[in-house]
C-alpha cells in the first residue's frame, strides 16, 4: 500500500491477504488495509500472482492449432472468466485502463485488446489500452501468428497457414462497415479494428475484444457469406464496449442493441431484403431455443436475476438466444414506437453519446428513451397492456412484438416453397427439379434447411433423396450449413451420414454448434447416444472447459452447470 508521494511510497508495505469463498465460479481476494482510506485517497496495490489452470486462460498443444507446429495460448474473459487470468474487480460495472508487458518465447507473437502496442527487445511486447473498459474485455493471445492488412485501420491476424485465406476473406470490406457504423452511431473511438482468427476450438463465432475481435476460423468460408459475425462484433464497438451492461443479468443490453445495430449496418450495406432473411434465421434460432428450454424458463426473460453467493445463476449460463433475439425484438419495438427510422437512429447515437464509457442498467436505458421522446412518455408507451416495458424485461417467453420481416419475402418464399415440396408424402420430382438452387445465397440455404428441420422427420426416404440431389448442401464446407445438415441427419435418423456429425464436431468447438448437436444425439436413438459418447471422449480435451462442462451436463456425466 503506497499513498503516492507520501512516506513509504517506494518501499510499500506487505498486507495480509486471504482468499474467501464467493461463488461456484470464483473466490474473493480479501486484502486488509492497515487503516480505512480517506475518501478520494489514491491507493496503489501491487499484487504478485500466478495464473494457472483457471478457465479464463486456455493452453493449447500444437495438435490443437491449425498449423500443428507450435503451442498457443489465449484468454477469454466474458462473462466472468478473467478473474482466473488476473486479480480484478470482475464485474462489467467497473471500467479501467490497463497496460501490460508480455514476455514470450522466441518465435511467438503476443497480441492484446489494446489501443497501442510495441515490440521491444527480448521478445517482450508492451500494450496499453487508453480507454476505460470492463475487465471482461481484456484479452491476450500468444502464438505463431502473422498479420496482413485488409484496410486503412484493419488487419487480419492468423496462423501462417491461414493468413492467405484470412486476407482473401475480408480484404477491402471492413472499412465500409466501420464507416457506416460511425455514420449511424458516432465516432469509432478504439483506433484500430483488427481481426484475429483463432484455433478451431474457440468457443464463439466472435468475441468483441476492443481493437482486436477474436473470431472462429469457421468464418473462412471463402465467399464472405458469414460476414454478419464481423458486423456484429464491430457493432459492439458502440453497444457493449462503449455503453456496457452494468450486470450480467442485463446482458441483453449488450447483445440486443448489438443485434439491432448489426442489422442496421447490414441494411445500409446489403439492403433490407437480405437483412430480413438473416433476421429470419435468427428468429428460427429463438424458436428452437424456446422450444428446447420451454418458453417459461427463467432464462427466457431479458432481465435475469443473478444472486451473489454459491448457488446463484452463473452469468455464463445466460448465453443463449433470448438476450440476442428477444433483445433485438425489444429494441425493434422501441423503434416501432418511434415510427421513424432516422429519428430512432438519432436516438441510438444520442444514447451512445450519453452513456459512453459507462455501465448502465436497462432502467437507465429506458428512462433515457422516454426522456428523449417526451411525447411517447406522455402517451405512456411504457405501460401499453401486453407490451409493458416491465413485461418485456421480467416475463419469460416469446416476444410480444416481432419486427416485420416481409421485405425478405422475395428471398424466403422460394425456400419456403421448396421445403414444402420436400415434406410431401410422395415427392413431386418434376416440381422439385424445376427449382434451381445454384444461385441461392448461403442464408437462403440456411433458411431452407431451418424449414426442413422444423418439418422433420420427413417421410421415409426423403432426406436421403434430398442429400443426393443437393451435394452443395449435404457436402457443404460452410459451418452454418454443416450445422443444419447435421441436425437434419440426426432428426431423420439418416445413419449413413452420422459420420458427418462426428467430422463436424471434430473440426471445430464452437459452443453454439456443439451443444445443439449433442442435445440432438442424446435425445435420439441408442445409436446416436453411442455416437455422442464416442465423439465426446475423442474431442473433449480440445473443447473449451465451459463447453466441456455443458456437454457433460447434456450427457449426464455430472458436469458443473
Ligand atoms: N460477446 C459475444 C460472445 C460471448 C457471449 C462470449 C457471452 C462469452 C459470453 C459475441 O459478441 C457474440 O455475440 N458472438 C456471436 C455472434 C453472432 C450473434 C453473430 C457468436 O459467437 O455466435
Ligand atoms: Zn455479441
Amino acid at each position: 500500500l503506497s499513498p503516492p508521494g507520501g512516506p513509504g511510497d517506494a518501499a510499500g508495505q506487505a498486507l495480509p491477504v486471504e482468499s474467501r469463498p464467493f461463488t461456484s465460479y470464483g473466490s474473493a481476494l480479501h486484502i486488509a488495509l492497515p487503516q480505512a482510506p480517506r475518501a478520494g485517497q489514491l491507493l496503489t496495490l501491487l499484487i504478485d500472482y500466478e495464473a494457472g489452470e483457471g478457465p479464463g486462460v486456455c493452453w493449447l498443444s500444437p495438435e490443437q492449432t491449425a498449423g500443428k507446429q507450435k503451442p498457443y495460448m489465449y484468454t477469454q474473459g466474458q462473462a466472468v472468466l478473467n478473474r482466473s487470468f488476473f486479480p480484478c474487480f470482475d464485474t462489467p460495472s467497473v471500467k479501467f485502463t490497463y497496460s501490460a508487458t508480455v514476455k514470450v518465447p522466441e518465435g511467438f507473437t503476443a497480441v492484446m485488446s489494446a489501443t497501442s502496442w510495441e515490440k521491444q527487445k527480448d521478445n517482450t511486447f508492451v500494450f496499453k489500452m487508453s480507454q476505460p473498459i470492463p475487465s471482461y474485455l481484456i484479452a491476450l493471445v500468444v502464438g505463431d501468428i502473422v498479420s496482413a492488412d485488409v484496410g486503412p485501420r484493419s488487419r487480419v491476424w492468423a496462423e501462417p497457414c491461414l493468413i492467405e485465406a484470412a486476407k482473401k476473406e475480408y480484404d477491402g470490406v471492413i472499412e465500409e462497415f466501420l464507416v457506416v457504423g460511425e455514420k449511424l452511431f458516432g465516432p469509432y473511438v478504439w483506433g484500430r479494428y483488427d481481426i484475429l482468427f483463432m484455433p478451431p476450438s474457440f468457443p464463439f463465432g466472435g468475441m468483441e475484444n476492443p481493437c482486436l475481435t477474436f473470431v472462429t476460423p469457421c468464418l473462412l468460408a471463402g465467399d464472405r457469406s458469414l460476414v454478419d459475425v464481423i458486423i456484429h462484433e464491430i457493432s459492439h464497438s458502440w453497444f457493449g464496449n462503449l455503453v456496457t451492461n452494468a450486470t450480467w443479468g442485463e446482458f441483453w443490453l449488450n447483445e440486443g442493441f448489438t443485434m439491432y445495430a448489426q442489422r442496421r449496418i447490414s441494411t445500409e450495406v446489403y439492403g433490407l431484403p437480405y437483412t430480413c432473411l438473416e433476421a429470419a434465421t435468427g428468429r428460427a434460432l429463438l424458436r428452437q431455443h424456446m422450444d428446447a428450454t420451454g418458453e417459461d424458463h427463467p432464462l427466457n426473460k431479458l432481465r435475469v436475476v443473478i444472486e451473489p453467493g454459491l448457488w446463484g445463476v452463473n452469468p455464463d449460463d445466460t448465453y443463449n438466444e433470448t438476450p440476442y433475439e428477444k433483445g433485438y425484438c425489444f429494441v425493434s419495438y422501441l423503434a416501432h414506437l418511434v415510427g421513424n427510422q432516422s429519428k430512432f437512429d438519432a436516438f441510438l447515437q444520442a444514447y451512445v453519446n450519453r452513456f459512453k464509457f459507462q455501465s448502465i442498467t436497462a432502467d437507465d436505458a429506458l428512462e433515457f428513451f422516454l426522456e428523449y421522446f417526451p411525447e411517447l412518455k406522455e402517451k405512456g408507451v411504457d405501460s401499453i397492456p401486453g407490451f409493458e416495458f416491465d413485461r418485456w424485461l421480467n416475463t419469460p417467453g416469446w416476444p410480444p412484438y416481432l419486427p416485420d420481416l416481409l421485405p425478405g419475402q422475395q428471398l424466403m418464399r422460394p425456400a419456403d416453397e421448396l421445403a414444402e415440396l420436400w415434406a410431401a408424402d410422395s415427392l413431386n420430382m418434376e416440381e422439385i427439379e424445376a427449382v434451381d438452387i445454384a444461385g441461392w445465397r448461403t442464408y437462403q440455404l440456411v433458411y431452407f434447411l431451418d424449414q426442413i428441420l422444423q418439418k422433420s422427420p420427413l417421410p421415409e426416404g426423403n432426406v436421403k433423396r434430398l442429400s443426393k440431389m443437393y451435394p452443395k448442401i449435404s457436402k457443404a464446407q460452410n459451418a452454418e450449413l454443416r450445422l443444419r445438415w447435421c441436425q437434419i441427419v440426426l432428426k431423420n435418423n439418416l445413419e449413413a451420414e452420422y459420420s458427418k456429425v462426428k467430422d463436424f464436431l471434430h473440426s471445430q468447438g464452437k459452443q453454439k454448434y456443439t451443444l445443439p448437436l449433442y442435445r440432438a444425439m442424446w435425445g435420439g436413438s441408442e445409436a446416436t447416444r453411442a455416437l455422442a459418447m464416442e465423439t465426446f471422449s475423442a474431442t473433449a480435451p480440445q473443447l473449451h472447459v465451459n463447453v466441456q462442462n455443458y456437454v457433460k451436463k447434456i450427457l449426464g456425466l455430472g458436469g458443473a452447470e
